[in-house]
């Protein structure tokens, strides 16, 4: 039997919108506590409930941020590298990411001094590929580094909408030679890279896209994401998947969704390593 998937989750006790450093976030529009609690509760529920064995990230003050665990870093096997934010408000967290990657049996690997990279944010590996986003928060450099020490093929994808500024949120593999992704968050040739390596293509449309629909948690033919996203739904539904819908719009407000709110410790679904 295949183990449980694991996901690294972070409560959203200090969440809150404290610095602007997307256009989402704005500090005239906080976040509501105990709706956000709820929120992040019924995320993990619905992840509970497929089987999905959740570790938890203990929260800390003054860091608001800390609940996008797709952040922390990117996981291969038993190797963590360890997120470098390209914004100070972020850097702090990195500390408390690898106190528990490092008790937890992850080996810590840190990216080269002066190359960003935000982990699971804006790599995502679909196959043998490691797509991953860059110029807004990664820089390419980075990239292109943690390619060679995982022995992995990088893509490279170059982010031109401020709105979609991580890779998780307009890109989201689903199976080996399958996606969701939104091609106005891409330049040209990124579009081509895209399609010319993955064969099966949904593309969210503009307003579903803004409810991040791409921003989607993927366990084996479940699929998660934000509420407002019916047209994906269909498409998923046709296509063999099971669609769940859990409103997330308090951490909208930070710009993040269901993706950011995780990070798969065992491998990505879509992922052939
Ligand atoms: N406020 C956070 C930031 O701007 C949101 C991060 C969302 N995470 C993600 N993987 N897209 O850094």
């Amino acid at each position: 039997m295949r183990p449980s998937p694991r996901i690294l989750m972070c409560p959203p006790d200090y969440y809150g919108i404290e610095y602007e450093i997307n256009p989402w976030m704005s500090r005239s529009r906080g976040s509501h506590g105990d709706v956000a609690r709820q929120q992040w509760q019924k995320l993990h529920d619905t992840l509970t409930d497929l089987g999905v064995q959740i570790e938890r990230l203990a929260p800390v003050r003054g860091l608001p941020d800390l609940v996008f665990t797709a952040n922390a870093g990117l996981v291969y096997r038993d190797r963590f590298f360890s997120s470098r934010f390209r914004y100070p408000e972020r850097a702090r967290e990195s500390p408390i990411n690898e106190a528990w990657f490092a008790a937890h049996g992850f080996r810590i690997e840190q990216f080269p001094e002066g190359c960003y990279h935000e982990g699971a944010g804006d790599a995502l590996f679909c196959g043998e590929n490691l797509f991953a986003g860059y110029r807004i928060r990664s820089d390419v450099r980075g990239h292109q580094w943690l390619g060679e020490q995982i022995g992995k093929r990088v893509l490279p994808l170059e982010l031109v909408n401020p709105y979609f500024y991580h890779l998780d949120t307009c890109f989201c593999p689903l199976a080996p030679g399958e996606a969701i992704w939104y091609p106005p968050a891409f330049d040209e040739y990124g579009r081509r890279v895209i399609e010319s390596h993955i064969p099966r293509l949904i593309a969210a449309n503009q307003v579903e896209a803004k409810r991040f629909a791409c921003n989607a948690v993927v366990v084996g033919r479940h699929v998660i994401t934000n509420t407002g996203c019916p047209d994906l739904a269909d498409q998923l539904r046709r296509w063999g998947y099971t669609p769940h819908a859990v409103e997330l719009d308090e951490f909208l407000k930070a710009g993040g969704s269901a993706k950011c709110l995780t990070l798969r410790l065992d491998g990505e679904e879509a992922a052939i390593w």
